[in-house]
């Protein structure tokens, strides 16, 4: 009786040996894929979109990936439609208040890609009618 007692023991001790083995198995799996990951290429270019950050493909693309991706996320970018005034006052603003640096030439590169990629949607509200015959409810 006593044997079979050790027995069980012994069984259980080498299930639980196991089962606590586990995690540190699953963490060298996690591991291998981030190394994987970082073998990657960062300025991958899939489908016309910059996948690291969601930008879409033109010319000027590294510049603004290098210049305007640095303090907030490209979405900010991405999120918006403006044409050139308005990224361009946009610019001044960050330059002005949020300590962006001074784009140099990049400046007519960056917005030209902004103006190009990231228009003004024209949709939206539609004109206000005009010449109506209007009529009177009797
Ligand atoms: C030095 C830091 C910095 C850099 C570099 C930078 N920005 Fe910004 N930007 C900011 C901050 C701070 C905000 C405000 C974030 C917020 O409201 O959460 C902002 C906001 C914005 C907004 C939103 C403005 C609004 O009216 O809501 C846009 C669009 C934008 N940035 C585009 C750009 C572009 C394009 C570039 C590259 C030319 C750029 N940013 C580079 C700091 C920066």
């Amino acid at each position: 009786m006593t044997g079979m007692a050790v027995l069980l023991a012994l069984t259980a001790l080498v299930i639980m040996a196991r089962y606590l083995n586990r995690p540190s198995e699953l963490l060298e799996e996690e591991i291998q894929v981030e190394e994987g990951a970082a073998d990657l290429d960062p300025n991958a270019v899939v489908n016309g979109v910059h996948v690291r950050t969601g930008l879409v493909d033109g010319p000027g693309l590294t510049e603004v990936v290098n210049n305007c991706t640095t303090c907030h996320s490209a979405k900010l970018v991405t999120q918006n439609r403006m044409g050139e005034e308005q990224w361009n006052a946009t610019i001044r603003w960050m330059q002005e208040t949020q300590g962006l640096w001074d784009l140099g030439q990049n400046h007519t590169v960056i917005v030209n890609y902004l103006i190009t990629q990231y228009p003004p949607i024209k949709k939206g509200r539609r004109a206000p009618l005009s010449n109506i015959e209007w009529y009177d409810l009797k």
